[in-house]
């Protein structure tokens, strides 16, 4: 069969509706959501995990009859499950795995034609804004940026050519928090979409559709996949409206994920509520302990009381997640610190079960112009944290020996 069809593959996609809003797996709780997925156990042969389906083709049984599933671009059993189960967990209808988090904001943005309007929050992932300015510029989208924790500056910016409101809450890495049931009414005032990317919380502490959200992005890379050993991304869509849409540019892009990784993933999601717990109870201790130390300046953790976010955070939210950021007095003492960690890493990622420590100057956010970094507070004082699950004193300890440029006080 031509794979190129678009009509006849559609029609071996009965998945393209989207979930069963009837499955019983819809009436648990999120934890046990993600301990079991959306359908519990494979059907064909009882076993307990999805198995890894690894076929790029599936064979009809005659003419017009399909099993379906067609060819592992345009779905694959293992991804299916995954994809459901993401669905599921973000109160949506459809979701589509993808081979990293840029890959899903990518096909997003083909949504989109040239001279229209996308609406972003001024601190997010470095990566993101590159994509926007350098490539998707380069076509003709038109991007501005705004602080998203103060609605009123979104109101102000939207145009008669913006389309799309795209927000990160908690931002990355100034941990602002938007509110979204009333971002959702200025979509739905001036008509366009609301985009949210849920990396920070996952959808066990936050669910943007939930709020009004018509679709939510995820680096799945993160919290997700939870282990530091996966790339993923995900679209998911609150409704049917661009369902059609997506999936006729996720079949034709192709950067879909691997069955294997979706496999992986599944896994991982297993452990999404332990984690997270875990990472918050660490993320208490660790904040505890940076607001006494005496090199730290600031500290930004959306679970502080002290945060300007905290109250609406608790409205919108069911837990504050594991990420940290905090400044330091001197910026002298940001290098001495990276290099002196002996647990902690130094690397560029979050959401797993190693605590890291990032220097988003230079390394997540090195993409974004100075002026606009400055303004949302990502200078050369800044490290962000993402704390881990290990043995919180153990991960106070190395901190405390690396702030101090190596001198270890005894603890
Ligand atoms: C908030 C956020 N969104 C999207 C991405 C991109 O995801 P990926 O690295 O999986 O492509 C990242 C990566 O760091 C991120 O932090």
């Amino acid at each position: 069969m031509e794979e190129s069809n678009l009509d006849i593959l559609a029609k071996t996609v009965k998945d393209i509706k989207g979930i069963d809003k009837n499955s019983a797996s819809l009436r648990y709780q999120t934890t046990t959501q993600l301990v079991r997925g959306y359908s519990g156990i494979d059907k064909a042969t009882g076993a307990v995990n999805t198995p890894v389906y690894q076929s790029a083709l599936f064979a009809h049984p005659a003419f017009d009859e399909s099993t379906g599933f067609s060819y592992s671009r345009v779905g694959n059993p293992t991804r299916l499950e995954l994809e459901n189960t993401i669905a599921m967990l973000e109160h949506g209808l459809k979701a589509w795995a993808f081979a990293s988090g840029m890959a899903a904001i990518s096909i997003l943005l083909k949504l989109f034609s040239q001279g229209d309007h996308i609406l972003v929050s001024n601190d997010l992932y470095g990566g993101t804004y590159r994509l926007f300015t350098t490539i998707y510029g380069k076509f003709g989208l038109e991007f501005s940026y705004v602080d998203t924790s103060h609605t009123e500056e979104i109101e102000a910016a939207i145009r008669p050519n913006t389309k799309a409101i795209f927000l990160e809450t908690p931002s990355n890495p100034m941990m602002n928090v938007t509110d979204l049931q009333a971002v959702s009414a200025i979509s739905k005032k001036h008509n366009v979409w609301m985009i949210v990317d849920n990396t920070f919380l996952s959808p066990y502490f936050q669910k943007p559709i939930d709020f009004g959200a018509d679709i939510v992005i995820h680096s799945g890379t993160k919290y997700i996949g939870g282990h530091n050993d996966i790339l993923s991304g995900f679209i998911v869509l609150a409704d049917s409206e661009l369902i059609e849409q997506i999936y006729t540019l996720s079949i034709s892009e192709g950067g879909m994920l691997s069955p294997f990784d979706s496999w992986l993933t599944l896994r991982s999601l297993k452990t999404l509520a332990i984690r997270l717990e875990r990472q918050q109870e660490n993320a208490f201790k660790i904040v505890k302990f940076l607001k006494a130390h005496p090199v730290v300046d600031q500290v930004h953790y959306v679970g502080d009381p002290d945060h300007p976010g905290y109250e609406l955070s608790k409205r919108q939210t069911t837990g504050f997640g594991g990420m940290i950021s905090f400044s330091l007095k001197r910026a002298a003492d940001v290098v001495p610190t990276l290099n002196h960690l002996k647990l902690v890493l130094f690397a560029e990622s979050l959401g797993g079960t190693e605590t890291l420590l990032t220097f988003p100057l230079v390394q997540t956010h090195a993409a974004i112009p100075e002026e606009m970094r400055e303004k949302a507070g990502v200078n050369d004082r800044l490290l962000r944290l993402s704390v881990g699950i290990e043995d919180a004193e153990d991960v106070i300890s190395d901190l405390d020996q690396a702030l101090r440029g190596g001198r270890d006080d005894g603890r």
